[in-house]
Parts: structure tokens; C-alpha cells; sequence
């Protein structure tokens, strides 16, 4: 990652810090359509037209703001690798949480379902990826005290958030996430080939995100909301409004499932 690109997210944390003085332990990467739970969290709004350096989300659905209280601090509406964004872009809300002082971050996206257990509305703990998206945020030029060159992958998703979550909601299923770029959803073909390479779920975003944060040193909650079944696992076509219906009455289980979770790991609200 070039110094620039540091320089701006300490330009967008100081445009953050002139307005919040909080220092949240948990950063929440939301996606489509969960304002819900936004809006059910005490705390300063900040419009990313707002903070320095931030693109402005631009996908139905999203919503764009940071919400900051003093437990934690919420990107409502991220960025897509195929909204024709960098991914160096789509993981600056990493670099800015970690910056803010976060210790765990919790992503939440929208996925076809492949396990033929998975039922349309389920939420599935994230326990493992496959990036399939071509790209890597992490590819350019490095400087030692960023990070580590070469991240270890192998706890990318953390063993103990993953028991905390299940304590919290015992009905959570638990499955391996494969992002691809986008923006179209995959044929039957590709999901056949994906369920071969032990993929559970699929989708288009998380994957850049979890490098970033494995790079940082932050400990990573991923859940995938099933919207869909995956292309040729039902008969149904797949079109974009579908799934953000899908996703908005799953919100309600996500907003209270976060909102235990947040408690039993010591956010209290
Ligand atoms: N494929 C890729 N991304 C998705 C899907 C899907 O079926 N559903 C929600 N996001």
C-alpha cells in the first residue's frame, strides 16, 4: 500500500475526530439494507460525504453513513470491488476503524446459498474463504511497520467469536464464503464448480475486507445473511431486488442477533 493512501485515512480519521471523541472497541461493516440496526445504536452520525478521502456508496439499499457510540462504530454501505472501486478503496473502512482504535470487527454481507442445508433467510457464521475475486487489497509496494507481508490467513475468522456468537444465538449455521468480483451472479456451472471447491455461500464482497483486517491484527466475526439460493440450486431466477427484500426481513433477526452479541462480548449498549 503506497504512503499516500495512509495519509488519507489519517486525513479521514482526523475529519472523523473533530466530530466524535468516542473510542469504540467493535467496527461493524454492514451490508445491504440493515439500517435496522443502525438505527437501534445510540451515537454520533457521520455522512461519508463527511469524512475526507471516503467515496460516497452509491448501491440501492446502502445507506452511507458512520455511526459511531461509544461501543461500536457502524460503516453502513461499503464499497464493491465491482462498483469499479480499487480494492485498496473498498478496504479504506478497515484502515479507519483500525485507526479509531477497534480491536474486533464484525462484517456482515448478502450470499447465494450452495449447501443444500441452507434455507433462504438463514444466518451463517462466516468460518473460512475463497477469494476468487482476482485481486488482493494487500498487492503493492510494503512498509515493515504497516503490518506483515505476508499474513497468516489460517484464524482469519476468529474461533472464539465464532463460539460467542453461537452462544449468543444457538440457530446460527456456520460455512465457507467464495467472493467473486461481480456484478452478475454466477451461472449453475460456476456453482457446481464452487460447491466442488468446498464453498457454502457466495458473494461479492467480505473476502478484500478480511484480508485487511488479518493484515492489521484484527479479530474478524463474518455473517452471511442467505438472501438466495445459489444459481441452479432452485428453479428461481436471481435479480438484485429479491435479494435486498430478503435481506431487509432478515434484518430484524441480524439487529437483535448483533445487539446480543455486542453484550455478550462485553459491548454492553
Ligand atoms: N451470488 C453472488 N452474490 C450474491 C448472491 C449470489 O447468489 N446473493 C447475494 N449476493
Amino acid at each position: 500500500m503506497v504512503k499516500d493512501y495512509f495519509k488519507n485515512v489519517e486525513r479521514a480519521v482526523k475529519s472523523i475526530r473533530k466530530k466524535v471523541k468516542a473510542f469504540p472497541q467493535t467496527g461493524i461493516i454492514l451490508g445491504s439494507g440493515w439500517g435496522d440496526f443502525t438505527a437501534k445504536i445510540k451515537g454520533c452520525i457521520i455522512p461519508y460525504a463527511d469524512i475526507h478521502g471516503i467515496p460516497h456508496s452509491c448501491i440501492k439499499g446502502q445507506e452511507g453513513i458512520l455511526k459511531i457510540g461509544n461501543d461500536c462504530a457502524i460503516f453502513a454501505g461499503r464499497f464493491h470491488y465491482y462498483q469499479g472501486y480499487t480494492l485498496a478503496e473498498v478496504v479504506l473502512p478497515v484502515f479507519i476503524l483500525k485507526e479509531l482504535g477497534i480491536k474486533q470487527l464484525i462484517i456482515t454481507n448478502a450470499a447465494g446459498g450452495i449447501h443444500p442445508s441452507f434455507n433462504v433467510g438463514d444466518l451463517v457464521l462466516i468460518n473460512d474463504h475463497i477469494n476468487l475475486m482476482g485481486n488482493n487489497p494487500l498487492r503493492g509496494p510494503y512498509e515493515e511497520h504497516q503490518g506483515v507481508r505476508f499474513p497468516d490467513m489460517t484464524d482469519a475468522y476468529s474461533k472464539r467469536l465464532i463460539k460467542l456468537a453461537k452462544k449468543s444465538e444457538s440457530s446460527l449455521k456456520e460455512g465457507v464464503y467464495a467472493a467473486l468480483s461481480g456484478p452478475n451472479y454466477e451461472t449453475p456451472a460456476e456453482i457446481r464448480m464452487l460447491a466442488i471447491l468446498g464453498a457454502d455461500m457466495v458473494g461479492m464482497s467480505t473476502v478484500p475486507e478480511v484480508i485487511a483486517a488479518s493484515f492489521l491484527s484484527l479479530e474478524v466475526l463474518g455473517i452471511s445473511c442467505i438472501t438466495n439460493m445459489a444459481a441452479g440450486i432452485s428453479n428461481r431466477k436471481l435479480n438484485h431486488d429479491d435479494v435486498i427484500a430478503t435481506g431487509k426481513k432478515a434484518g430484524h433477526m441480524l439487529s437483535s442477533f448483533l445487539l446480543s452479541f455486542l453484550k455478550a462480548t462485553g459491548s454492553a449498549l
